[in-house]
């Protein structure tokens, strides 16, 4: 079995940071491709921030953060990640950027490297071919602020060998995080639940059940959740649910995964959550207030 030495994590954004900074925490030489210096730069800037935040609230030792910045690697150029043994992929969330990523690593990686995709919606397989090693090929699914969450879908095709699938359980753990296991299918198991449950949440608005308030109060107190969905979606981002759950309706062609028009219309007027200001609630105040929906 492949024992992971060296990681190399593709696309230092969102994810890509938050999964590059548990690997070097977690003692991994880890090396970050962006696609431009400044982007390489803000990448390593946004994971000293986020070290800096852990600092100050007492959950990151100094020595931690020595050693997390000692282990990352930033570059632009893909050669360099030549003799790392895991490829973490989270580059934006279209196959075709993220097929011509794989042919290309494929082609500068080690034959027994293993390749492993962040994806949130598209299906592994369809990335098994372009990386030349469907059976070296699976899905790590880590959550949002990966820093924090604890779990990651480890996520199998119908071609992934059963010593790719123990190699990346026991990287997931190495990491301190919770591994689960999940088959090949869209939304994998968090999503596949999840998604239907704010679509829902949406619909309940539109008919005029009840108000954001009070839908988002009722699921925290009624059902314990740390938060309402309405709250969530706007973390999550309208846009990147929108994008999902039309990949879900596609895949599976029930309703239940449709986005109800309510959501296409506030993506297509600029309200995507709490990262452009303004979703289900309108953040330009503290706290929040709910945003004018003309329902
Ligand atoms: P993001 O837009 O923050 O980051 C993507 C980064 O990839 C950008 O910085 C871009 O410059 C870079 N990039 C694009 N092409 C590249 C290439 N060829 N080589 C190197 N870098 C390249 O996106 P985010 O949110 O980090 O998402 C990345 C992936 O993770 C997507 O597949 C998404 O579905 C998945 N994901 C996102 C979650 C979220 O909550 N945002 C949660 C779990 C998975």
């Amino acid at each position: 079995m492949e024992k992971i030495k060296k990681v190399a994590v593709i696309g230092g954004g969102l994810m890509g940071s938050g999964i590059a900074q548990v690997s070097a925490a977690a003692g991994f030489p880890t090396t970050v491709r962006e696609i431009s210096e400044p982007l390489c730069a803000k990448s390593r800037q946004s994971i000293e921030k986020t070290l800096a935040k852990g600092m100050e609230r007492g959950k990151v030792t100094e020595a931690e953060r020595d050693t997390t910045l000692r282990n990352l690697r930033f570059v632009t150029d893909l050669k360099e990640l030549a003799d790392s043994n895991l490829f973490i992929e989270a580059v934006v969330e279209d196959l075709d950027v993220k097929n011509r990523l794989w042919s290309e690593l494929n082609q500068i990686a080690r034959p027994d490297a293993i390749f492993a995709s962040n994806t949130s919606s598209l299906t592994i397989i369809a990335m098994a071919a372009a990386s030349g090693r469907s059976d070296r090929m699976l899905g790590l699914h880590f959550f949002n602020p990966v820093p924090l969450m604890k779990l990651v879908e480890v996520v199998r095709t119908i071609t992934t060998s059963e010593d790719t699938e123990r190699s990346a359980l026991d990287f997931v753990r190495a990491l301190g995080k919770e591994p689960i296991r999940a088959k090949d299918s869209s939304g994998f198991v968090v999503n596949l639940l999840l998604i239907p449950y704010m679509l829902d949440a949406i619909n309940a608005l539109e008919s005029n059940v009840a108000s954001v308030e009070d839908i988002d109060k009722g699921i925290q107190l009624g059902a314990g959740h740390p938060m309402g969905p309405f709250t969530l979606l706007d973390f999550v981002g309208l846009d990147t649910v929108y994008k999902i759950s039309e990949i879900m309706f596609a895949e599976y062609r029930e309703p239940r995964y449709a986005p109800p028009p309510l959501l296409k219309r506030m993506v297509l007027a600029g309200m995507l959550g709490k990262k452009s200001g303004k979703g289900f609630y309108d953040y330009s105040s503290t706290p929040p207030r709910v945003s004018s929906l003309g329902l």
